[in-house]
């Protein structure tokens, strides 16, 4: 049994900043780590947290080091990739241990019983997000050394449209590329991303996609040509993602509610 926790998007700025003038994205994240930590015993253990990008909002030193003393309390490993808001050498440095030290932020390695991927779509001082032909190779290379065990493959910016239109003018631009990659897979591919503060499922070549919802902020899935362009200030939690011997992905929910009752 292998049991990653899935973060993204935290957003997180230096002490004292505000993200858009608004949201306290550090308090946010250190409600979501304190409700993880209260129902760990509940959902089991945990083997490793995969942030799926946007760690910080401004690619800041100060909102790396912040971002990672928030997490300290989950006492894990961490595994990062780049999303739009991050710096890549700011990101590098502060996750010297883990990033390659020249190229793209893209790594492989083995947790537990999974192969876990994460790959770097980041276009430095754009929204959108591409894979470049180098980091499509280092797919296909991935993929192949994992040889059929299960994959818990992460990128940024999803390989699916979502519908909301201001996001997806922000996507992913070579959707096609990574889909003629992950298609020829022949083991278990759970492929997960971040991007739209939303969690939804899609089917990338017959694999689960899932993005995972962001611990500060939300979009209304408004499919209207006319939608509002913003955010919503609810905080939305994140996901976690199971192997035994299949995946199972649920999201935690920032509050729990009051109960349980009985029925
Ligand atoms: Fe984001």
């Amino acid at each position: 049994m292998t049991a990653i926790l899935q973060l993204s998007d935290a957003h997180i700025v230096p002490k004292g900043a505000l993200v858009s003038g608004r949201l306290e994205t550090s308090a946010a994240l250190a409600r979501l780590v304190g409700r993880i930590t209260t129902i760990r015993d509940q959902i089991g253990p945990i083997d490793a947290v995969l942030v799926s990008g946007d760690l910080s909002d401004d690619g800041s030193p100060e909102s790396y080091v912040r971002f990672k003393s928030l997490l300290a309390p989950l006492d894990l490993p961490v595994h990062v990739i780049p999303g739009n808001h991050d710096n890549r050498t700011a990101m590098r440095h502060a996750f010297v241990d883990l990033l390659p030290v020249s190229g793209p932020l893209n790594w492989a390695c083995r947790v537990g019983d999974i192969t876990m991927i994460g790959l770097d779509t980041l276009v430095e001082g754009q929204g959108h997000g591409t894979l470049s032909g180098e980091t499509l190779a280092f797919l296909e290379t991935a993929l192949a050394q994992a040889n059929k065990t299960p994959v818990l493959l992460a990128l940024h910016h999803p390989p699916f449209q979502s519908g909301m239109r201001f996001m997806d003018a922000i996507g992913l631009t070579n959707r096609a590329a990574f889909r003629d990659v992950v298609a020829a897979y022949g083991g278990a591919l759970r492929i997960v991303c971040g991007h739209i503060h939303t969690m939804m499922v899609a089917e990338i070549a017959g694999h689960i996609a899932l993005s995972a919802p962001a611990p500060c902020s939300t979009f209304a899935y408004d499919r209207r040509a006319n939608a509002p362009v913003g955010y919503f200030t609810q905080e939305d939690g994140c996901l976690l993602h199971r192997w035994e011997g299949e995946f199972q992905s649920i999201r935690i929910g920032p509050a729990a509610g009051s109960g349980p009752f009985p029925f």
